[in-house]
């Protein structure tokens, strides 16, 4: 049988357990343990898990209020990435309690016991919990995201029908988050030449877009047995989205397109 080792710098420590909160007055706290890993590449230390107590009564209710709270108050190089706290922007996406998502819409009473954090899987860390998403966005840029067109540009705008603009629902909410990429496991041995749910969904963003008249390039580039063939519907990706979106049925809605295409 194999045997799968990690790389001795590679294997993650039991880091420091930071002092818990005082209690005023003799109350009795509602204490939460967080057990978060820390890896910097400024030192030559092996990653570790550091854990740290809040006390929920003094904390907001999602696992991003926790972070804050813990970078605040407690340990200010508790490096972490977010912006909206709406589930908008996509930047506070981690792997929390064994699954990736939102820290800023993640609830941590949803989470029994100790609440485990760690940065989004098989991506190269930067610091902390911010992986480096570099190769996510170069793929993203890869789709041409945006709308291309030979026809004359119209001199208001480009005008779509409801009905098609209704086939853009559950591929235009996408955040670009990288829960579904991550959480992969074609994405995880071949992200360097697999798209990765994430960008193509966005590919079907465009492919089904009726104002968009660049169907036949776009799918040369997608017909290729990595970059799209890849998928092997494990549906990991579905279950990761914190949108709720199904970007497995866009890559089967893209295969479709391309045999389509072959007759
Ligand atoms: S369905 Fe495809 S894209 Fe989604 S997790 Fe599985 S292999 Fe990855
Ligand atoms: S499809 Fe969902 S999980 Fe994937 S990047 Fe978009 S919002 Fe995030
Ligand atoms: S901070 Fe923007 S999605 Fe969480």
């Amino acid at each position: 049988m194999v045997q799968l080792t990690l790389p001795k710098n590679s294997t993650v420590k039991t880091g420091k357990t930071w002092p818990k909160p005082k209690t005023e007055g003799g109350k009795k706290a509602a204490l939460k343990e967080f057990k978060v890993y820390r890896w910097t590449p400024e030192d030559a230390k092996n990653p570790r898990i550091d854990t740290y107590t809040l006390d929920m009564g003094q904390t907001g209710p999602m696992v991003l209020d926790a972070l804050i709270k813990i970078k605040n108050e407690i340990d200010p190089t508790l490096t972490f990435r977010r912006s909206c706290r709406e589930g908008v922007c996509g930047s506070c996406a981690m792997n929390i309690d064994g699954s990736n998502t939102l820290a800023c819409t993640k609830a941590s009473a949803e989470v029994k016991g100790a609440v485990a954090i760690y940065p989004l899987p098989h991506m190269p860390v930067v610091k902390d919990l911010v992986p480096d998403l570099t190769q996510f966005y170069q793929q993203y840029a890869s789709i041409e995201p945006f709308l291309k067109s030979k026809s004359p540009e119209p001199e208001t705008e480009w005008r779509q029908s409801p009905a098609d603009r209704a086939k853009l629902d559950g591929l235009y909410e996408c955040i670009l988050c990288a829960c579904c990429s991550t959480s992969c496991p074609s994405y995880w041995w071949n992200g360097d030449r697999y798209l990765g749910p994430a960008a193509l969904l966005q590919s079907y963003r465009w492919l089904a877009d009726s104002r968009d008249e660049a169907t036949g390039e776009r799918l040369n580039d997608l017909e290729d047995p990595f970059r799209l063939y890849r998928c092997h519907t494990i549906m990991n990706c579905a279950s990761a989205c914190p949108k709720g979106l199904n970007p497995a049925k866009a890559i089967a809605e893209v295969k479709k397109m391309v045999a389509v295409r072959r007759g």
